[in-house]
């Protein structure tokens, strides 16, 4: 029995010598020093040992087996720290590798102009509102004096939901919802999405347009001249030149458009502004009193001035843009650009 035990001894050790790998290891636990193994097996035949040899077999095969399992014992512990040193190793950040970019999205160049229009009116002192754009025909038109038969309403314009209701053709409308609430002073400015019916190179279905309003007592046209000045000024650069040209507008009188000296040719006369060497920006006027009597106000008492612009004709000028369905067709090659 002693001997079969040195044989086993022997084996035993000569296996760990070739175990590599941690299963391989918790094999010869098994195979020996498990419940079924073969040291097990050996001391439950103890009763075949000699009551003479019977205290040294025991003695021996408790060794044995100490000795096997602090060997594997320490065997796996050293397993498991390389484990961690090659994961360690393997995981290795090489702190002088280029990062990697992130991409960052931008602000849409008609938001950001938006925004810029938006805070110089709010350092003359306008606070912004804004307004359905599924509008009432009577906000849209009637209220701004555009008669029934006013050519706007015409169906190849305007986009109908149903008989009085329509997608707002213009910003003016947020005027009128407005004074029908607030009593002058006012100054407002509202930003928005209006719709119409017309598609090529310089019109989409949709489009941004910003309204002007300014009601109080004795509001002149020079009011509306210097304040239109000196925001043109502003957006474009202190040295541009602009002229107010009389137009028709239903809900002001006298009405005028506002134009720059072209951006492009510097008033030579091009491709962009037609060869006049002068480009169209705004549309504004002195409210109409039919205007004001619609919304209950003394227009003997009070006067004001507005005006209304769109937003991607300004983007398209300030950076030469000469597509406007750019905007909308969110291409990111187009949009990163600003
Ligand atoms: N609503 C007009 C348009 O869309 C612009 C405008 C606004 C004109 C206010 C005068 C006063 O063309």
């Amino acid at each position: 029995m002693i001997s079969k035990l040195q044989q086993l001894k022997e084996n035993a050790l000569a296996e760990l010598q070739t175990a590599k790998t941690e299963d391989q290891f918790l094999a010869v636990r098994t195979k020996y020093i498990g419940r079924k193994g073969l040291l097990t097996g050996l001391l439950r035949n103890i009763a075949q040992v000699s009551d003479a040899e019977k205290p040294l077999f025991g003695k021996l095969c408790n060794e044995l087996k100490n000795l096997l399992n602090d060997k594997i014992e320490e065997e796996l512990q050293q397993q498991a720290i390389r484990n961690k040193e090659d994961v360690l190793l393997k995981e290795k950040i090489d702190v002088t590798l280029p990062g990697s970019v992130i991409k960052c999205g931008r602000i849409h160049p008609v938001i950001q102009i938006r925004r810029e229009i938006c805070s110089i009116f709010a350092s003359f002192g306008f606070s912004v509102v804004e307004g359905p754009e599924v509008e009432l025909d009577y906000y849209n038109f009637e209220a701004l004096n555009i008669a029934k038969d006013h050519p706007a309403r015409d169906m190849q314009d305007t986009f109908y939901i149903e008989d009085n209701i329509v997608l707002r053709t213009h910003t003016s409308p947020v005027q009128v919802r407005v004074m029908e609430k607030v009593q002058p002073p006012l100054r407002i400015l509202s930003p928005g999405r209006v719709y119409r019916r017309d598609s090529d190179v310089s019109h989409t279905p949709m489009f941004h347009q910003i309204e002007g309003l300014l009601v109080d007592k004795g509001v002149s046209f020079g009011d509306l001249k210097g304040i239109l000045t000196a925001f043109l000024k502003k957006i474009f650069g202190e040295g541009t030149t602009l002229r107010f040209r009389p137009s028709f507008f239903p809900f002001t009188e006298p009405s005028a458009e506002v134009d720059i000296r072209c951006v492009m040719c510097g008033g030579s006369g091009c491709r962009v502004c037609g060869q006049s060497g002068w480009l169209e920006i705004l549309g504004s006027g002195m409210v109409d009193p039919a205007v004001f009597e619609n919304v209950d106000y003394d227009s003997e008492e009070y006067s004001g001035f507005a005006f209304g612009l769109g937003l991607e004709r300004i983007a398209m000028l300030k950076y030469g843009i000469s597509d406007i369905r750019l905007f909308f067709e969110n291409d990111i090659r187009f949009l990163k650009q600003f």
